[in-house]
């Protein structure tokens, strides 16, 4: 794999925890780098425990795994060394020094904005975090006593590994509608959420990527408020086994079916190479727990053939279950 971006494709919540964890144990990472911030949170079932990680990288169930922060990240220190606690991955877990603080004072002002309030945004201060790094007021990484221990340089870090021909993963939040720059403005986060944001924030150039892996769930799901095209009422998500609460914030999904349309488009503005689809199992639950294609029904396998038709990309992990392992791997 050497160089791979983990980007969604919706409005978060596809599962791109599940989809890096499986990677990480099964590609033996190297180096896994978080982008984003605390209003995310990635779920990872790993064996028989769920971790809902809003810092820590999802490359930790692999222990040899280098987990680092991104310099164009936002740094919440209490939620960090927590997870870090949570995790146990002291030794090997590294922020880069020019990473922003996410303070206390910006969840205020995130929950105390009407605006912002009715964008329905997490409440975590991302949105007024990055607002005081654009004015150039923020603290940094360095700035703070408790980080010292887990200072670095991570594009540094990273362009070198990537060089050394190291397994090195990329990891994106959230999903391209909620892109600043692409999304359902002004419903969207505080930032550019594309592969290239991703890269821009791990500080790795955009001739380095070897493969930009889209991240597709099966049907749409989405927190907060603004448009969702096709959305279903509670009691049909319900019905579906699609009805599911926020692993942040615990607030109710919205829901949708599958659309080819934004699937095209973000695998456009993406570029994706190869896309990863979780939850076969909610809309199909024939495939639950299946680690081969040839078990599927006929049906998912026409669902799977019309995304790769209508997006031009090859579907290469299927998820078909919680745990990370719970993957059918098309990818040799
Ligand atoms: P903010 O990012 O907290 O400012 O919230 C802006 C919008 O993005 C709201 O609709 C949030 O629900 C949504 N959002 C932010 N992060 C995530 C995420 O990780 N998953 C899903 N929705 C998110
Ligand atoms: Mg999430």
């Amino acid at each position: 794999m050497p160089c791979t971006v983990i980007c969604g494709a919706f409005w978060g919540d596809e599962g791109k925890g599940k989809i890096i964890s499986y990677l990480a144990l099964k590609d033996k990472l190297d180096f896994c780098v978080r982008t984003g911030s605390v209003n995310a949170a990635h779920t990872i079932w790993y064996k028989g425990k769920r971790y809902a990680l809003h810092m820590v990288p999802g490359g930790f169930v692999y222990e040899k795994c280098r987990l680092l922060i991104g310099a164009g990240s936002n740094v919440d220190v209490k939620q960090f060394l927590q997870e870090v606690e949570e995790t146990n991955v002291r030794n090997r877990i590294g922020v880069d020094s020019q990473a922003s603080i996410i303070e206390e004072k910006h969840s205020e002002q995130d929950k105390a904005s009407a605006h912002l309030k009715c964008i329905g945004t997490t409440g975590r201060g991302v949105g007024p975090a990055i607002e005081e790094r654009v004015r150039r007021t923020a603290k940094l990484a360095k700035d703070i006593p408790e980080l010292k221990p887990y200072l670095a340089d991570v594009a540094n870090e990273v362009n070198t590994a990537i060089n050394k021909g190291k397994n090195v993963l990329l990891e994106g939040t959230q999903g391209l509608m909620l892109s600043l720059f692409h999304g359902t403005y002004p419903y969207v986060t505080g930032r550019d959420t594309s592969a290239s944001a991703i890269c821009s924030e791990a500080g790795v150039g955009p001739t380095k990527i070897d493969n930009v892996m889209i991240v597709f769930k099966s049907f749409i799901t989405r927190v907060g408020a603004g448009p969702l095209p096709g959305e279903l009422t509670k009691e049909e998500a319900q019905k579906r086994g699609w009805f599911e609460t926020a692993a942040g914030t615990g607030r109710d999904r919205r829901s949708a079916q599958f659309n080819f349309e934004i699937a095209k488009k973000a695998a456009i503005i993406n570029g994706a190479t190869q896309a990863a689809l979780t939850k076969l199992d909610a809309v199909y639950p024939e495939c639950k727990g299946a680690r081969t294609f040839d078990e599927l029904p006929k049906e998912a396998k026409q669902f799977i053939a019309e995304i790769e038709k209508q997006t031009g990309v090859p579907v290469a992990l299927i998820g078909t279950g919680p745990e990370a392992l719970d993957i059918i791997d098309r990818r040799k």
